[in-house]
Order: C-alpha cells, then sequence, then structure tokens
C-alpha cells in the first residue's frame, strides 16, 4: 500500500481527496498497488468532510513518517511550500504539485534534489489545469525538437476578452463579471497583468530546452489596456484578441512572450473561448499539434494531481522526470524578435498613410464603421527593435498589440 499526505485542504487539495474516492479503483489499479490517503495538513478542521480524521496541523509529523511515500503539495505560494517540498524530497517521498509559482522560481533545485534522492517531483498540474501538456513534452514529444508553443494559459483572462469578443463590452465591466463568477479574484492582478501565464510559460520554456528559463526574463504584458475598440478593429479584420503565452525557437535561441495579441481565424487558437485553456504546439517532426480543456477548478486540476500520484507510486525507485539545467538560458532579445504589429493612430487615414509606409513599410488598413478621428493599421512582418525605433516618431500612436498568424 501506498501512503500519501496531503498539504492544504482547498480548492485543489480537497479535489484530490474527492478523486482518489470517486476513481479509487481505477486508479488504485493502474498505480499497482492501493494508495491511500495518511494526512491531510492544513491549520483548520474540515468537521462533516472525508477528511475529517485526517487533518493533522503538524508538518513535522508527515517528514518524519516513513510510511509517507508521496507528498502532494497544494497550498499554493512560495513559502512555506518550498520548504516542505525540499524537506519532503530530501526525507526520500516523492512530491506532486500543482504549485506554479514554486515550480517557476524553484523547479530547477527540486528537480535536482528529486534526482539526488531517487525520487520524483512531478507538477503537470502546474500548467493548463487538467491538461496534460508536461507529461506529453516530457514523454510523448520526447524524441521532438519543439520549434514553438503558443499557449492561452489563463482561464480568467480568456473568459474576459471572450466576453469583450461577443457582447463588445470594456474591460472594466468584464472584470467585474469575471469577479461575480469567482473566475478573478478580488485582487486579479496576477491573471490581468499576465504573471501567472508567464511563470506557465517559462515552466514550459525549461521542459522545452533542458534549461532553466527564468520567469523574470519574460517580457510580459497583460491586458488591462485592452479596450473595446481595439476589439472593433480586431473583428473588422476578421481577428480577435487574445492573451498569448509563447515560447518560439529562432535559429539557435528561444524567444518568449506573454502579451494581449490579434489572433487570426485561421490560427487553431482562435476558437478558444471562455474559461478553457489550449495549448498549440509545433515540433519538428510532429508538426502541429493542440492540446485543449480545463486550465483551472477543482476536479480538472485535482485529476492531473491524483495521475502524477499514480505515476510517483508506480516509479517509487526511479527518477522519471527530465531535469532542466542552471545557469538559466539567455533568451532571445525581443528587439530581435520578428513579427507583425497592429498600431491605432488618431488623426486622417490619407493624410497619415505616406508618413505611416514610409516609416514601416506597407501596410493593412482598418477602419471600422463607428470609430471616428482614428484608424488602424497592420504592418508586415518586422523586427520588434525596428517597430519600436519607427513607433518613436510617431506621438499620436494610441495603442499597439502584436499579430499571432
Ligand atoms: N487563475 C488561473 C486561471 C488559475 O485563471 O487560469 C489556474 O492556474
Amino acid at each position: 500500500m501506498a501512503k500519501i499526505a496531503v498539504l492544504g485542504y482547498g480548492t485543489v487539495g480537497s479535489g484530490v481527496v474527492d478523486v482518489i474516492h470517486m476513481n479509487g479503483s481505477a486508479i488504485n489499479k493502474r498505480a499497482g498497488e492501493e494508495i491511500s490517503i495518511k494526512y491531510v495538513l492544513d491549520l483548520r478542521e474540515f468537521p462533516g468532510t472525508p477528511a475529517e480524521n485526517l487533518i493533522i496541523h503538524d508538518f513535522e509529523q508527515i517528514v518524519s513518517d516513513e510510511e509517507v511515500d508521496v507528498v502532494v503539495e497544494v497550498m499554493g505560494g512560495i513559502e512555506p511550500a518550498h520548504t516542505f517540498v525540499k524537506r519532503s524530497l530530501e526525507a526520500g517521498k516523492s512530491v506532486v504539485t500543482s504549485n506554479k509559482a514554486l515550480v517557476a522560481k524553484w523547479g530547477s533545485e527540486l528537480l535536482a534534489v528529486a534526482e539526488a534522492n531517487n525520487v520524483n517531483f512531478l507538477f503537470e498540474a502546474s500548467v493548463g489545469g487538467g491538461i496534460p501538456i508536461i507529461r506529453s513534452l516530457n514523454h510523448a514529444l520526447t524524441a521532438d525538437e519543439i520549434e514553438e508553443i503558443t499557449g492561452i494559459l489563463n482561464g480568467t483572462t480568456n473568459y474576459m476578452m471572450t466576453k469583450m469578443f461577443y457582447e463588445g463590452a470594456d474591460y472594466e465591466e468584464v472584470l467585474k463579471e469575471a469577479q461575480e463568477h469567482g473566475y478573478a479574484e478580488r485582487n486579479p492582478e496576477a491573471d490581468v497583468e499576465g504573471y501567472d501565464a508567464c511563470r506557465k510559460i517559462a515552466i514550459l520554456s525549461s521542459i522545452i530546452s533542458g534549461r532553466y528559463v527564468d520567469f523574470e526574463d519574460i517580457y510580459t504584458e497583460g491586458i488591462t489596456k485592452v479596450t473595446s475598440t481595439d476589439m472593433k478593429y480586431a473583428k473588422k479584420l476578421g481577428m480577435t484578441i487574445k492573451l498569448l503565452a509563447s515560447v518560439k525557437r529562432d535559429q539557435d535561441k528561444l524567444g518568449a512572450i506573454v502579451a494581449p495579441c490579434l489572433l487570426s481565424a485561421s490560427h487553431p487558437l482562435y476558437s478558444i473561448d471562455s474559461v478553457f485553456n489550449a495549448v498549440f504546439v509545433r515540433g519538428n517532426a510532429l508538426g502541429d499539434a493542440m492540446f485543449y480543456g480545463s486550465g483551472a477548478g477543482k476536479l480538472p486540476t485535482a485529476s492531473a494531481v491524483a495521475a502524477d500520484i499514480v505515476d510517483a507510486v508506480k516509479n517509487a525507485d526511479k527518477n522519471v522526470m527530465a531535469s532542466w539545467t542552471t545557469p538559466k538560458l539567455t533568451l532571445e532579445d525581443r528587439a530581435d524578435t520578428e513579427k507583425k504589429f497592429f498600431v491605432r493612430m488618431s488623426g486622417d487615414l490619407d493624410e497619415w498613410l505616406p508618413k505611416v509606409e514610409k516609416a514601416f513599410g506597407e501596410v493593412t488598413t482598418a477602419a471600422p464603421d463607428d470609430v471616428t478621428g482614428e484608424f488602424g493599421f497592420v504592418t508586415g512582418k518586422i523586427k520588434e527593435g525596428f517597430y519600436e525605433e519607427k513607433a518613436a516618431g510617431f506621438p499620436n500612436i494610441l495603442q499597439m498589440l502584436r499579430v499571432e498568424e
């Protein structure tokens, strides 16, 4: 029998306990032995719940208990999660976590500690919730050179962008709705500023490169400046706007960015609506693939955690995760990355177009019927550094969004 301890009885922790009870016999069969929850660590008591008789309040009881094989960290945050995870690995216990902040910051160290102790540090649920993207990159796609990953990795902002697209609503209005539905937190910063998506793409970038990618090196723009007028232009151009997190290979360098982008209708991510997440992957042998599903929520996230628990139990004496090495990878300078840019300018199109094309080259213009006093255009593919240099000469620029085709 394999015994596990769950750290944190919040949304994900209670989901893990529920999934293990709900699908117990199938999970045990796949793990090759019975999985039993010995402890649930939380500061609170939970009378009348399945965790009622499992709750303890002292981590020392878990780390010193030789019967505990797998520790499941679903508390979130950096401390005490980091200390608890590291000590568990050092004590010879595998650890499963859903904590993207922890993996993005301490992943290299914790993978190395796991390897040194011949146990596993698994974190499928940290990116894309229930979508099996990490396992796929580590195992199924391990023979490919991954050239690109572009993802809608944050459900809250995708819900907001979807509402803005279909209802023509403004940012503040959709944020309020997202908060009322419980998607966005009272302090929505981590989602709307792109920090959550940034940590997730940093984790995926580290996996595909085998080198630590520091989330702090990834240029990150959130959705707070996206307006209903931008959405009108996007529609006029046959596009939508999504918060995209991407990493792309450019010869021997990787470039990563999180930003709201105009997305053309032919892109596989165009139709990913509401709180759903999706990850587009391009491999040099595989070609294009898409992973789609629930990126958050109690049971989808718990499903990914439970799958990692099964993997940890099945591979009790061997390290199965590919690790990533330090020092950290130097990402491609954003100024050298090439893309198309959507720009809104105040003024008269006919008057400005010659100057615009002299600076940026040939552009495609757009003018939604009910927008006056301004115009919009999309450049051809140019380097971001070139765009910035030329844009500095136009004080009438109202907005710039990158374009993904
Ligand atoms: N706040 C995150 C989201 C939760 O909206 O996608 C899952 O990481």
